[in-house]
């Protein structure tokens, strides 16, 4: 494994490879349910948020922060749905809530991206949120360069206030987005992408 830079140590400015660019170019989201196992074991995990929280972060500020879910903490986490889901929408089938509670079984690891804003900072919180977005893409590319397929996700239950009270989150706290990862049981297909000159312009 690459060692961390240490603090004050040159880096390159750049970072020139034809592979580089082509997972760029080529990168797509796995749908969560095409995700199985294996995961990232804890030291590639652990890699892989320690790129993701490598981020421009305005005057360092660190508005994000990550919680796991892996093993039976997706299950656990899942009765939490169940009941949120059963709360908002009483008239459902069964089989309905069954699928709401199994919703984290679909990837062997799923990380919540928090965003934490400090409302008082200098640095406005537009761009705090910002840095939190961030976060997310850096981990579907470290998942990626890691050999892991990954999708992010909001659904209903980044939203909703049972779920966000049982993950503790603080009152300048919000869901940038739950990551999941794991292996593609199918490879994904191209999807439409914006049409390039309809969103350059030239000043
Ligand atoms: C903040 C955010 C939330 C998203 N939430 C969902 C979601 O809840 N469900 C979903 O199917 N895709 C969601 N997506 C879209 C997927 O992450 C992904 O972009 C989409 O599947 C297209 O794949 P691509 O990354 O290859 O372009 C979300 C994207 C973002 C940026």
């Amino acid at each position: 494994m690459l060692k961390l830079p240490e603090l004050g140590e040159a880096l390159p400015a750049a970072h020139p490879g034809a592979h580089a660019i082509e997972m760029l170019w080529r990168r797509r989201s796995t749908p969560a349910d095409f995700l199985g196992s294996p995961g990232p074991d804890e030291k590639a995990l652990r890699t892989m948020l320690t790129i993701a929280a490598r981020v421009p972060d305005h005057r360092r500020v660190t508005p994000f922060r990550f919680v796991i879910f892996e093993g039976d903490a997706r299950a656990r986490f899942g009765k939490v749905l169940r009941n949120a889901f059963a709360a908002n929408e009483p008239e459902a089938e069964d089989q309905r809530v069954d699928c709401e509670q199994n919703r984290f079984m679909r990837a062997p690891v799923v990380i919540a991206v928090i965003s934490s804003v400090s409302p008082a900072h200098r640095t406005p919180e537009w761009e705090q949120i910002l840095s939190a977005g961030a976060v997310c893409q850096n981990l579907l590319l470290a998942a990626s360069a890691h050999g892991f397929a990954a999708q992010w996700i909001t659904e209903w239950y980044a939203y909703d206030e049972q779920v966000i009270s049982a993950l503790g989150l603080g009152e300048n706290e919000r869901i940038a987005g739950f990551i999941y990862v794991g292996t593609a049981k199918e490879d994904p297909l191209e999807r439409a992408r914006p049409i390039m000159d309809a969103i350059i312009s030239r000043y």
